[in-house]
């Protein structure tokens, strides 16, 4: 390991009092086992934590393999139940056991509601959601995908618990959470697990964030990566299978946008 990598920061997950790493791994796409396990031995060996899966993404199996590495202990697994499967209370439960024999594992510290259903009631979801906490299947859960008014649904929906998170799509050409869902968040300490984080469109060509690229001595993804982070309660969970960019994507931690590029990156 590089003697001088700098050190990574540690988040709070919701109201739990637990801290996961600033960033996370994201599996979805993920198809050459192999060089995908030697990118997350990377970051994992230089901190990282928190791996996201989900029951669709066929990425659970890889996931168990990792764990199986560096030992459950060491990590925080998400995984999702996707909503075709979250009608029931049996139906959902069976979905979190299937997870859990893929990752090899008894448990997963967040499952989450991957999108809400269209036409069941939002109650009904959570109460679902919850029994797979309840049978210890998973020590929290979370929503992915949900508006304001949905997650505020589903957070008084709860009979003995908390939503820790909202998993939603945030990056900087794609901002519209600054908006609603994340000062909610804010307000109300849930995480936003920010998912495709890596900005590849608009903002690379836009002069402001070029400036503040070039000024910075980093790459454009991990100026983007940074700005995300930079927000407290925002863990980004990038995915790669490749170590070159793995280590671009580490290289977003240990330092931090001054004030005034930060500001200029908000205003956008
Ligand atoms: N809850 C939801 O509904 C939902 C939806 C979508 C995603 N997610 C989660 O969020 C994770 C991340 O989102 P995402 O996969 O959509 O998008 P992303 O992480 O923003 O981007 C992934 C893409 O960027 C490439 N990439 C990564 N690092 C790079 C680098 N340093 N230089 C150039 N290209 C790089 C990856 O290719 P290489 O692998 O070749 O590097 C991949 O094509 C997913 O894997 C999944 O876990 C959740």
């Amino acid at each position: 390991m590089e003697r001088d990598f700098p050190k990574i920061e540690y988040k709070f997950i919701g109201n739990t009092g637990e801290k996961v790493s600033e960033i996370g791994l994201g599996t979805y796409g993920i198809t050459d086992y192999k060089k995908g396990e030697e990118a997350f031995a990377y970051a994992i060996e230089r901190g990282i934590d928190l791996i996201d899966t989900a029951e669709i993404y066929n990425t659970e199996d890889f996931v168990g393999r990792i764990i199986k590495r560096f030992g459950r202990e060491k990590l925080f697994i998400i995984t999702k139940v996707w909503p075709k499967n979250i009608v029931s209370k049996d139906s959902t439960i069976k979905a979190a056991k299937g997870s859990l024999t893929r990752l090899g594992t008894s448990y997963v510290d967040l499952i989450l509601i991957h999108w809400p259903h269209r036409t069941m009631s939002i109650k009904e979801q959570v109460k679902n959601i919850e029994a797979v906490q309840k049978g210890g299947l998973s020590r929290f859960i979370g929503v992915s995908n949900f508006s304001v008014d949905q997650l505020e649904e589903a957070r008084h929906s709860t009979a003995s618990t908390e939503i820790v998170c909202n998993q939603v799509k945030y990056n900087l050409d794609e901002r519209g959470i600054e908006n609603d869902v994340l000062p909610y968040c804010t307000d109300n300490g849930l995480s936003v697990i920010a998912y495709t984080p890596i900005s590849k469109g608009e903002a690379s060509g836009d002069p402001v964030f070029r400036d503040v690229v070039n000024r910075s001595g980093k790459t454009a993804i991990q100026v983007s990566l940074n700005f995300l982070l930079s927000h407290k309660e925002v863990i980004p969970i990038p995915k790669t299978e490749k170590l070159e960019h793995m280590r671009e994507i580490m290289g977003s931690l240990g330092w931090k946008l001054d004030e005034r590029e930060f500001a200029l990156l908000s205003k956008k």
